[in-house]
């Protein structure tokens, strides 16, 4: 199986906003086309929040207008999509347009999206981890609680978590305390009893990452739009740069595992034979 993941969209974002040349409408749009025109295709789409900017209804109708345009449906040999929202996100008008692509769970905490679904023979479990009004992340005890009833439920089966706040330290200081400042090592806790936690996807840094966490992967993509340079000093500051978006294509099978790729939304041209 297929998975791709894409993240940080950040619809709404206009110039103006940074000081950088960001079309995210147009960033999205040729994200999605790279994902439709990935051979073999993949069976799922996991999106990692910050889908808009500042929330706007109009933002996610715009996403869902491009999502149906630029996908082929699932029945036509499409993904499946699995989003989670992110800290610029809003989860009312978020979950009124996108609700297809966020089947929140029954028993999700009070004022939370997160979401527990299956393909083929993988659980996805995609975690809110968005404080309301904050950029930090948290995993507070009902959360934590959550995950583990259903890291229970798919004992012995492999999963994928994926959630916005990457559970990971960068050593880049704004986005760090900026991170998942809660429930981290709780979370590698219950991700090494499990198991069978194939992988973390993330998305929030808007750098392409790699770390591990009880044991399981932690992979963590640059935006669809607009990237943060990297610099790891202690007084680091924050600053966009118009580094190349990716998308994740991660290949799993139950024999081989995981296998995390990384494909350029750029063309570079057609391969040439070697
Ligand atoms: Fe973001």
């Amino acid at each position: 199986m297929l998975i791709a993941h894409l993240t940080d969209p950040h619809i709404g974002l206009g110039p103006g906003q940074i000081e950088c040349d960001i079309k995210p409408v147009l960033a999205l749009r040729r994200a999605l086309v790279h994902v439709a025109h990935l051979r073999p295709a993949p069976e799922v789409l996991l999106v990692s929040g910050d889908l808009t900017d500042s929330g706007h209804e109009a933002d996610y109708q715009t996403i869902a207008d491009l999502l149906r345009t630029q996908l082929p449906a699932p029945a036509q040999g499409g993904p499946q999509v699995l989003m989670v929202l992110g800290n610029h996100d809003l989860r009312a008008p978020m979950l009124h347009t996108l609700a297809p692509y966020m089947p929140v769970a029954d028993d999700a905490p009070e004022g939370t999206m997160c979401l527990h679904a299956t393909h083929g023979d993988l659980h996805f479990i995609g975690l809110d981890t968005v404080v309301p009004a904050a950029p930090h992340g948290t995993l507070d005890a009902a959360r934590l609680q959550w995950l583990e009833r259903h890291l229970a439920q798919a004992a012995g089966q492999p999963v994928v978590i994926f959630m916005h706040h990457p559970p990971l330290v960068s050593g880049m200081a704004v986005m760090d305390s900026h991170g998942l400042l809660q429930g981290r090592a709780e979370l590698g806790q219950l991700v090494a009893a499990h198991g069978q936690v194939q992988l973390i996807a993330a998305g929030h840094m808007h750098r392409a990452i790699t770390g591990q966490l009880g044991g399981a992967p932690v992979t963590v993509l640059p935006s669809v739009s607009h990237q943060l340079a990297l610099d790891l000093a202690a007084d680091g500051l924050l600053a966009c740069r118009m580094e190349p978006a990716m998308v994740g294509v991660y290949r799993w099978t139950p024999e081989d595992g995981m296998a995390c790729h990384y494909s350029y939304v750029k063309s570079f041209g057609a391969p040439v034979p070697i």
